[in-house]
Parts: C-alpha cells; sequence; structure tokens
C-alpha cells in the first residue's frame, strides 16, 4: 500500500473547471458558506427546495438516540409523488425520463407522463396483490423500465422494496426473500445478457420451492414481466403476468404522504460475515440528499441534459443514481439493458452517440477494460456532447482517469470522482465540477453538510499529509437507519470503533494530502471490491466449504489490472476427493460451484489446491500472507505461524 500512496502524491496534474463551465454550473461555492454557517439549515433548505412535503417539517434532526437517527421527523412526502406526478403537474409530462435500449437493439422512450400512468396502475395491481405500508416486496428484474416502475409503485405505496441483482443465485435471492419476509416478488421470463435470452423465472421458482427447514414461506404472488418470451413454468394462484394485470388496471391512484422516515427500501450488500446485511433507507432524508447530490455533483440541466448512470438497479448506485434522484429531479436518462462489449465492444458509445448522452457516470472497472481494447473504439464514434463524466465504485487510477477525459471527454469534461456507499445512500465525497480543481485519482473534499475525518486507531484526526482511517463525524441525511432485523450488528459494524466520538466507520482506509484532499486506499476489513462490487470473503468461503469435496478454505481479494480486484481462493480438499479427482478438475468445479451458489461476479479468478493454510497458534488464518502469494510477492512476516513451514510448501504449490 505505501508504494501506491507515494505513488499518487507524486501526482500535480490539476483541472480547473473552465471559465464557460463554471459560469453555467449548478452549484456555486456559497453551498460550502451555508453548509458551514449552519448544516443542519443547510440540510432543511435543500430539502425544501428540491422535494415536495405533503406535510412540511418544523425539525430537521433528532439525534437523541445515537446512531438512530430521524430526519425531517415530523414531515411527511411520497416519494413517488415527488419523482413523478409533480413533474406532470408543473407541465413536463411531455419530458422523457428513460430513453431504454434493450440489447438487442430494440428502444422505446418512456415520457414522466406515460412513467406516471404505468407506475399508478402498478400500485393499483400491488394493492390487489396485498402490498400496504410496510410490506416487502423483492424485485429480481434486468434493466427495463418495468424495473423502474416497480421500485416507484412499492414507494408509492408507502412499503419497502429489496432488488436482488440479476446475477445472483436462486441461492442468493432465496435468503434475501427470507430475511425480509418478502409478500411479492416481481420477476420477468428473462433477460438479455451477451446476446442471449437469460432466464429469471427459474431462479425464482427454485428460491420459493426448496426452502430451509423451519423458515415460513411468505411470498404470496409473484408478478411476471415478459420480456424474452422464453418459456416459463407457471403456478396458478401464485404466478400473474404483469401484462395480463397492469394495462387494464384503474389508471388513477392518488399518492398518500408517508412520514419521513417510513422504511423505502432494503438492499443487501456483503460485510465481514458469511451472511449479507440488509441495509435499511428510509425516505425523506434518503431522498434529499439523492436528488441534491445528483443536482449539483453532476451539474444537471434537466432540460438540456441527457444522463446516463451504468450501474444496474440491483446496486445502490442504480438505486439512488438510476432511480430516485434523477427522476426527483426530472432528469432524462438512458436505460441500458446489456453488457458494453455486445454485439461489438463499440456498443456503449454507440448508445451515448445515439441518444446524445451529456453526463456519464460509469465504474473505474469499465473505464480500464476500454482502455485495454484502444482509444480507436470510443473515438469512432462522436461523443462531443458529453460535457460530464463520474466514476464511482472504487479508486480510479490517475491513469484511467487521464484516459476518461481525454478519450471520453474531449479533453475538457471535468470528472467528478465520487466516493460512498451502499450504507451512505448517497455521494459523500466529490469535486463540486464547476468549483472544484480537479486531481485525477483523487476523491478530493466532502460534499457541503457532509462531514468527513480521516482518524487514527484512536479516532485523533491524522491531519494533512498523513493516512488513517475514514469516518464521518456527523449524521447525514441519507444515512442507513439500520441492518434489517439486526439492531445490534448494526451498531457493532458501523459505530463501535469509535464510540466515545460517534463516528461512523466506512471501512475504508484513506489519505489526506498536503492539500487536505482526501485519496481512498481501498478496504481495512475482510470484503473485496471486484469491479466496484463488494463482496465479502467470508461468504465465498462459506460457500466454498459448502462444497461437499472442500475441507477447508481461504479467500483473499488479489489486485487485478481490470477488475480492480480478483477474487484468489486457496482451498484444501477432503482426501477422499482427491483421489479419484485431478486437482485441476476440481479447482474449476469450485469455481462454477461458487459462480452457481453466489452468481457470477463471485466466481473466483484462481482457485489453489493446497494441504495447508496458513494459521496463528489461535487458529487465525493469516490472509495477509495468502494475499502476497496471490499477487506473487514475496511473502511477509511469518514469525507469529504456529508452522512457520507452511508458507514455503503454499508458495511451491501455487507456483
Ligand atoms: O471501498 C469503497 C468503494 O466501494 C465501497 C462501497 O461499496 P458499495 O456499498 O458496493 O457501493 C459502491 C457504490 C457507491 C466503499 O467502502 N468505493 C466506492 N466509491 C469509491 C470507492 N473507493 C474509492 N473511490 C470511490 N469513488
Amino acid at each position: 500500500m505505501s508504494q501506491s500512496i507515494d505513488h499518487l502524491l507524486t501526482e500535480n496534474r490539476r483541472f480547473a473547471p473552465s471559465p464557460e463551465f463554471a459560469a453555467k454550473a449548478v452549484a456555486g461555492s456559497d453551498l460550502y458558506d451555508a453548509a458551514r454557517a449552519d448544516r443542519l439549515a443547510f440540510w432543511g433548505d435543500q430539502s425544501r427546495e428540491l422535494l415536495h412535503w405533503h406535510t412540511p417539517f418544523t425539525e430537521v434532526l433528532d439525534w437523541s438516540t445515537p446512531p438512530f437517527a430521524k430526519w425531517f421527523p415530523d414531515g411527511e412526502l411520497n416519494v413517488a409523488y415527488n419523482c413523478l406526478d409533480r413533474h406532470v403537474e408543473e407541465g413536463n409530462g411531455d419530458r422523457v425520463a428513460i430513453h431504454f435500449e434493450g440489447e438487442p437493439g430494440d428502444s422505446r422512450s418512456v415520457t414522466y407522463a406515460e412513467l406516471t400512468d404505468e407506475v399508478k396502475r402498478l400500485a393499483n395491481v400491488l394493492t390487489d396483490l396485498g402490498v400496504g405500508q410496510g410490506d416487502r416486496v423483492a424485485i429480481y428484474l434486468p434493466m427495463i423500465p418495468e424495473a423502474i416502475a416497480s421500485l416507484l409503485a412499492v414507494a408509492r405505496l408507502g412499503a419497502i422494496h429489496s432488488v436482488v441483482f440479476g446475477g445472483f443465485s436462486a441461492d442468493s435471492l432465496r435468503s434475501r426473500i427470507d430475511d425480509a419476509g418478502a409478500k411479492v416478488v416481481i420477476t420477468a421470463d428473462g433477460g438479455y445478457r451477451k446476446g442471449r435470452a437469460s432466464a429469471l423465472k427459474p431462479a425464482v421458482d427454485q428460491a420459493l420451492s426448496d426452502r430451509g427447514e423451519g423458515v415460513q414461506a411468505t411470498v404470496e404472488s409473484v408478478l411476471v414481466v415478459r420480456r424474452t418470451g422464453q418459456d416459463v413454468e407457471w403456478q396458478d394462484g401464485r404466478d400473474v403476468w404483469y401484462h395480463d394485470v397492469v394495462p387494464q388496471a384503474a389508471a388513477e391512484h392518488e399518492a398518500q404522504p408517508f412520514p419521513a422516515e417510513n422504511p423505502l427500501f432494503i438492499l443487501y450488500t456483503s460485510g465481514t460475515t458469511g451472511k449479507p446485511k440488509g441495509i435499511l433507507h428510509t425516505s425523506g432524508g434518503y431522498l434529499t440528499q439523492a436528488a441534491f447530490t445528483h443536482r449539483n455533483v453532476f451539474d444537471l440541466h434537466p432540460e438540456t441534459d441527457v444522463y446516463w448512470c451504468t450501474a444496474d438497479i440491483g446496486w445502490i448506485t442504480g438505486h439512488s443514481y438510476v432511480t430516485y434522484g434523477p427522476l426527483a429531479n426530472g432528469a432524462t436518462q438512458v436505460l441500458y439493458e446489456g453488457t458494453p462489449e455486445f454485439p461489438e465492444p463499440g456498443r456503449w458509445w454507440d448508445v451515448a452517440e445515439k441518444y446524445g448522452v451529456t453526463i456519464l457516470y460509469t465504474a473505474p472497472t469499465a473505464v480500464r477494460s476500454f482502455m485495454k481494447q484502444g482509444r480507436e473504439i470510443v473515438q469512432k464514434r462522436d461523443l462531443s456532447k458529453i460535457r460530464l463524466l463520474g466514476s464511482v465504485g472504487e479508486p480510479i487510477n490517475p491513469e484511467a482517469w487521464m484516459w476518461f477525459r481525454e478519450v471520453v471527454g474531449g479533453d475538457v469534461a471535468p470528472i467528478v470522482d465520487t466516493w460512498w456507499q451502499t450504507e451512505t445512500g448517497a455521494i459523500m465525497i466529490s469535486a463540486l465540477p464547476g468549483v472544484t480543481e480537479t486531481k485525477p485519482g483523487s476523491a478530493q473534499v466532502p460534499l457541503p453538510g457532509v462531514a468527513i475525518d480521516v482518524v487514527d486507531e484512536k479516532g485523533e484526526s491524522v491531519g494533512n499529509d498523513a493516512g488513517g482511517l475514514l469516518v464521518v463525524t456527523e449524521p447525514w441525511p441519507s444515512m442507513l437507519r439500520g441492518i434489517w432485523g439486526d439492531p445490534e450488528r448494526f451498531v457493532d459494524t458501523y459505530w463501535k470503533m469509535f464510540a466515545d466520538k460517534g463516528y461512523y466507520f466506512a471501512g475504508d482506509g484513506a489519505r489526506r494530502d498536503e492539500d487536505g484532499d482526501i485519496w481512498l486506499l481501498g478496504r481495512v476489513d475482510d470484503v473485496m471490491n471486484v469491479s466496484g462490487h463488494r463482496l465479502s470473503t467470508a461468504e465465498i468461503e462459506s460457500s466454498l466449504v459448502a462444497h461437499a469435496a472442500t475441507a477447508e478454505a481461504a479467500v483473499v481479494g488479489a489486485s487485478d489490472e481490470t477488475t480492480g480486484q480478483a477474487v484468489v481462493a486457496f482451498v484444501i480438499l477432503k482426501e477422499s476427493f482427491l483421489k479419484s479427482n485431478t486437482a485441476d478438475g476440481l479447482a474449476t468445479e469450485l469455481r462454477q460451484w461458487v459462480g452457481q451458489q453466489i452468481g457470477p461476479i463471485a466466481r473466483p479468478r484462481d482457485v489453489y489446491i493446497v494441504g495447508e493454510l496458513p494459521k496463528t497458534r489461535s487458529g487465525k488464518i493469516m490472509r495477509r500472507l495468502l494475499r502476497d502469494v496471490a499477487e506473487g510477492r514475496e511473502v511477509g512476516d511469518t514469525q507469529t505461524l504456529a508452522d512457520t513451514a507452511v508458507m514455503s510448501v503454499i508458495t511451491a504449490q501455487v507456483r
């Protein structure tokens, strides 16, 4: 890590906003002044300005029982009304909300009026299926307009959605449905990926059929969107075609107000144990910060911009910056179903050119894979409308940053490198594009109204030109409100480390440079970041040991040129299996196994079959040493190992 810090600190390129950009920029430095003068009043003002409150709030923050925050506690609003109806009422019903581009090349544009109509009908359907305030609805869909409509229809009813990424397996889906106690599942027959119809409904059927002993089945209905037309199994009385009920449903649906702290969604994310955490977000504070950041960080001019965030709806970025932020702000956006390289590597740039995208928000892993393919692919398309670029999910290395700016941004578009998490709900650290002089590789500065520090283990600020742990020192509007069903884990995971100071610990290491700008340095816990997606070592280990052949497993994240980190597994096999199988065959089988159990993103890049794992005398696996092996480095200090010879054996086996 120290080598990469040294490298980063030699970065001295700076890009000030152009005078033309700054002159028209949505956000000015006055935002910092206002937030500094009175942080809570600032958030109150932003919320009133950006949202419609059915019942205005009189208090901004109730922090009387930390870490359980209540933002705008006595206000009432309807999240879907804010994202839909009010734009229509304000005369913007004809504005396109979504330019949808399917992977096979089908496309349609959906206006705010049309989307509002669809969501009202869908809300009526869900009501008929028994969904009301506080009920949970699981959503397992491809990137199609119905996915966005589904989130909004659930929100409209004051119910809670739990979106499960379409790339997750039936097992992952099942555990999320059960943990949340979902009443309804919204899915599709399938979606298109890499030129093929990839099925979704069978995973739902499987998730709902073989449940664990003692787990109560909660799902009453499955609403199925027809996307690919492939054959599906059907359970009468449970399964309902979306197209059979939604267009026929009543068009009228009045959005009711709900308290600001009404839960909006649960989104599962990986932590340091094998069990995913259901991160809980609520309504008023979440929508305030999603809308505020979307407008100011992306410099959104809703009348003229065409915004495209490439994230899937299954991740937090798809919640805050495909659904709630853009729609609350009345933005026009592109929604693309498929993969960047189908039918050929230039597909993304064709889409960007076709719709005249002006703002592009994506992940460093995508930028790095485009870099590998060469700039010609991008340069063949007309991307001259692009005027702002955003990056999220992992640190963007200065090289990729420069390439992104030069090749995609025509050497002029500012880049905002946005740091945040599923837990923070919205962007926390980022440049403001018309204000900040940007630095390749650094996420830079906390947003107005957000209080961030880099501290040592005791919680003392490290100051400039030093590294430490990233913390949030004051509550923020879109902060997680808890872990679904597990308040203790919420307190332990995020608030215990600096309990005396009341700081939120983010799990990331960071460094402040001599100007005070923040550089993110990756996770300090056992969470990996693969292509900007969080995976836990423990989760993959428990999947590996669930295979009959595995005796023991240890998983580490190793640096990878394209994906940032890659999953590397070290596995001890049961003797009986080694006799009848080759190690190579079993390694392949285990890779596939993890892919099936969790999802293809969790599939290890490498599986090494080893005879032993390095452990301390107390039996703790020393992942640090395995990481050295996985990255081909010299193995570090082995003195605390119970058996110091074990590392040379492992290194020899791996080579
Ligand atoms: O390690 C940080 C990294 O992604 C983690 C959060 O992952 P997730 O909850 O899946 O949300 C990803 C999308 C917001 C963080 O703890 N991370 C996210 N953005 C950045 C980042 N690391 C460096 N720079 C970023 N801009």
